[in-house]
């Protein structure tokens, strides 16, 4: 490319740099034309730089300079100086090139969109014209956060010993935990490989390997419900330690947590990051990853109220639920009838039956449930919860402790969202430890059975061991998850290395012998071969850049991300594909029959 020696990125040139002779390339912003001199910004990854093509100086540059719309992509020659309005909101305000020479690669036609922060384009559009979207400053600078966190990541962990190993991308479908990405194979017609949800077993087997320390940058595939917060198709930081304990895994992984915060956001984060039980943290914030930037303690009153003769709170508790509260202080006493009430509707999505709630004025108390409550009950409710005048008493109560807690947790972030009291600049850790082992849930036919909490490979506490045979429910893991600012930012175990308990563990998923030979008989047969003792941890690295990015949606984080349909817009997948392949493949499509919609 001629002049390129010349070369500058546009948002780079400073005061320094007048008088110098420079080439800038990149896509034509706005084009302004003020009688004798045009005005173009020209853009690149790095930011916009003015260029004035005068036509005083060169009458035909500057004709040819008036055609150029937005987009275009051209390369400009010319000298910097300073400028004689200055622009204190771009940091190349101070100057501008006065052009001498002009090169048009491309003409570009008018984009469906101006490629512009300060504009509130449609998502879908954006996402349609995702190159487009990408040229906006705000996701070139996410681009660059990913890149950067990237390399702190393997520069970090090889300073720890690690050695990033890939894992393959087309696995066997071991079903247990989330659908599975499924990929045909032509060469064993009616066999399937699946697309790995995490490389869990590999770097497992990589520790029976005696590679001892494994890192991976690793795309992963979950066919599930997406959220703010997920995408079908996500990057994790996966890691993988020989001869550990949580603690040596939690020491290294603070460490990693304190140099990426601080290198890509400047955030100091203090050690030994705060602890809490998965019991504690549903107990006193209502959630496994509570948001620590705020306070609004949730507090079990099921004491207080169990003899008020209240007909939704003694019947929740004798149900075997129970009742609990929030303080939301003044913040909440300052919210109207109108806004309780739609907290009120909001927990319902939370499977909350209602909302009762007691604003304390100095007029006296306005509640929904007070009247019919025993006055004493109300005085120790108000001294439990520490109720002064002015504040807002929120209790919910269900006959499913954890459904209690969830909504009232759920509650406690939206009260905080809705009075503008988190702040993107603060940042608040905390790992989540002594999660149950099992889960109850239901099978495809509705039968309950045990699920395993984390994942079937997870070691469960040395002392429950004998508790597989009598009481798998009460089984503590020693896993832990890490937590930021209400996200699950990662989340790992130790695992079984013990061949018994491994089988203990498939025996009460209620996997027969056959069960776990086919779905598990590879890690089986391994661990009779001498596997040490090993654990690990996974982070979100979308999750992670989105944090560092200082942005509320995945999608952000990620260049070609997918939407709610997992569908991806710019090539508009997935899609149909030929007959011919599928006869290859000799699958047949058997499409269900849509509904005829009733007149
Ligand atoms: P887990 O399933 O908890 O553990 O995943 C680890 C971390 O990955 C992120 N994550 C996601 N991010 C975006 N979209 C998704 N759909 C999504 N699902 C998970 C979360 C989560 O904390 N193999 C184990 C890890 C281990 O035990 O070492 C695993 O995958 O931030």
């Amino acid at each position: 490319m001629n002049n390129c020696t010349n070369r500058r990125y546009c948002g780079t040139l400073r005061e320094e740099n007048i008088g110098e002779k420079v080439t800038v390339y990149g896509w034509v912003g706005r084009n302004r034309n003020l009688g004798s001199l045009i005005f173009t910004d020209l853009r690149d990854r790095t930011g916009i730089v003015q260029c004035v093509f005068d036509e005083a100086v060169d009458a035909a540059l500057a004709l040819r300079a008036e055609e150029m719309r937005m987009e275009w992509v051209v390369a400009i020659e010319g000298t910097v100086r300073m400028r004689s309005s200055i622009n204190p909101n771009i940091p190349t305000g101070k100057i501008e090139i006065l052009a001498e020479n002009l090169t048009v690669f491309t003409k570009a036609e008018t984009p469906p969109f101006e490629v512009n922060d300060n504009i509130n384009t449609n998502e879908m559009l954006r996402l349609k014209y995702r190159y487009l979207d990408l040229r906006r400053p705000s996701l070139q600078r996410i681009m660059e956060i990913r890149h950067k966190a990237a390399q702190v990541t393997r520069n970090y962990f090889t300073e720890q010993g690690f050695w990033e190993i890939e894992t393959p991308m087309l696995t066997k479908s071991t079903p247990e935990g989330a659908r599975d990405y499924l990929v045909p194979s032509r060469v064993h017609p009616g066999a399937f490989y699946a697309l790995p949800q995490s490389p869990q077993q590999y770097k497992q087997m990589l520790m029976l390997s005696g590679v001892d320390r494994y890192m991976q940058i690793a795309r992963c595939f979950r066919d599930e419900d997406l959220r703010a917060d997920r995408q079908p198709e996500f990057t994790q930081i996966d890691l993988e330690m020989s001869f550990v304990d949580m603690e040596d895994i939690m020491a290294i992984q603070e460490g990693f947590i304190k140099k990426i915060f601080k290198e890509l956001r400047g955030v100091d984060v203090e050690t030994p990051i705060l602890r809490l039980t998965y019991a504690e943290a549903m107990s006193r914030f209502g959630s496994d990853k509570p948001d620590m930037r705020f306070g609004f303690e949730l507090r079990d009153i099921s004491d207080l109220v169990k003899d008020s003769g209240f007909t939704p709170f003694v019947s929740a508790i004798e149900n075997g639920g129970s009742v609990h509260a929030i303080n939301f202080n003044e913040v909440g006493g300052k919210m109207s009838r109108k806004e309780i009430d739609s907290l009120g509707e909001y927990v319902k999505t939370y499977r909350a039956k209602g909302l009762a709630w007691a604003k304390v004025t100095k007029d006296g108390v306005t509640s929904s449930f007070a009247k019919n409550m025993p006055a004493d009950v109300m005085t120790a409710i108000y001294e439990r919860m520490n109720i002064q005048e002015g504040d807002l008493l929120a209790i919910i109560a269900h006959e499913d402790t954890e459904t209690a807690q969830t909504a009232l947790g759920a509650l406690r972030c939206e009260v905080a969202r809705r009075q503008n009291l988190i702040s993107t600049d603060d940042f608040k850790f905390l790992w989540v430890t002594d999660f149950p082992l099992f889960e109850k849930g239901e099978d495809d036919d509705g039968n309950e059975r045990f699920y395993a909490k984390h994942h079937p490979f997870t070691s469960p506490r040395d002392e429950d061991i004998p508790l597989f045979e009598t009481a798998p429910e009460k089984m503590m893991a020693k896993a832990y998850d890490i937590v930021c600012n209400g996200y699950e930012m990662g989340g790992g175990s130790i695992r079984i290395h013990d061949p018994e308990v491994q089988q203990k563990m498939f025996n009460c998923l209620g996997f027969t012998t056959e069960d776990t030979l086919a779905r598990f008989g590879h890690m089986i047969d391994a661990f009779k071969f001498g596997a040490p003792p090993h654990g690990g941890i996974a982070y979100g690295f979308d999750r992670i850049v989105m944090l560092l990015a200082g942005t509320e949606d995945i999608r952000d984080s990620i260049a070609f991300p997918k939407i709610q349909t997992a569908s991806e817009v710019m090539t508009s997948c997935p899609s149909e594909v030929e007959e011919k392949q599928l006869r290859e493949l000799c699958i047949k499509v058997d499409l269900p029959v849509k509904e005829e919609k009733a007149e």
